[in-house]
């Protein structure tokens, strides 16, 4: 299954099934996008991947008198998104449902580019890359996130790792999308890629945070097994993957530490 098949199909319904679950796995790097962003008023924005909308919608709470149109290949998430939107109380926000390596922007349309995790999943990414550039007017910005390398020993990777190890999976490499998940990893491709695609100023800064799972480990457990849908697990099975997400418990939930790297950069 390509990626984009994939964001079509099973992967896409998940996330679109589940908004609240993707959104406080991953609200604790909202603080350090939107202050990497820092969007002003009247700023016309394209939220990249911008899946079920939230930055979408949090960068136009910001930018009451600007615009701010969110991009996403996968139809059951835009579908979601355009759902979760109140058209009254957001009248500048439209969704576009297309790849943001190929669809046509308005040239030099946006003043900013921001995206939650969503730049790593193209099929050329310099192709892609310059595409969002020739969309932002000169000077523009661009700010997103997207995972730093799984450590071995980091907490997301090894609780994860082990959940899949106990499912019989290798969490790893199982997908296209894992592999695309870590396209931008390491910080020269990053360079790279920014720098072909025509941006200077380019900035990667790595920034920490607690991934929330569950609201215990049971919980955490059966929407992790939720991710595989048709997937038969034994109570034994199950079990032993709740005990292995037990140390991680906390009064908040099940939280593992993961890591990503806020990367800015502007366009000449
Ligand atoms: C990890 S999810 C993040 C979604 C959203 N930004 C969030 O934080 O909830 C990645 C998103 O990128 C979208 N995506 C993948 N490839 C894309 C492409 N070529 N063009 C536009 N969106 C894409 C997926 O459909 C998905 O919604």
């Amino acid at each position: 299954m390509t990626v984009a098949e994939a964001w079509n199909g099973p992967l896409g319904q998940h996330w679109a099934a589940h908004p609240d679950r993707y959104n406080a796995m991953l609200d604790g790097f909202d603080a350090a996008l939107f202050d990497a962003a820092a969007v002003a008023d009247g700023d016309r924005v394209v939220d990249i991947g911008c899946g079920s909308g939230l930055t979408t919608r949090m960068a136009a709470l910001r930018a009451p008198a600007g615009r701010v149109t969110g991009v996403d290949i996968s139809e059951p998430l835009v579908g979601r998104a355009r759902a979760l939107t109140d058209d009254a109380q957001f009248p500048h926000v439209t969704y576009r449902l297309g790849d943001a390596q190929s669809c046509a922007f308005e040239p030099g349309g946006y003043d900013l580019a921001i995206s939650r995790g969503g730049v790593m999943f193209f099929a050329d990414p310099v192709a892609a890359f310059a595409n969002i550039a020739g969309a932002l007017r000169p000077g523009g910005r661009l700010v997103f996130l997207c995972p730093q390398p799984a450590q071995p020993d980091g907490e997301e990777r090894k609780a994860l790792g082990l959940l899949a190890s106990l499912l019989g999976r290798d969490h790893t490499t199982e997908s296209a999308v894992a592999t695309a998940m870590a396209s931008l990893s390491e910080p020269e491709r990053i360079h790279e890629v920014l720098g072909a695609a025509g941006f200077t100023d380019i900035e990667v800064t790595g920034v920490s945070a607690d991934t929330c799972w569950g609201k215990d480990a049971a919980d955490a457990v059966g929407f992790f097994v939720s991710r595989a849908p048709g997937l038969a697990v034994s109570d034994a099975t199950r079990a032993a993957m709740t005990s292995a997400l037990l140390p991680y418990e906390t009064p908040r939930g099940v939280m593992l530490r993961a890591g990503v790297w806020v990367v800015a950069a502007r366009t000449p």
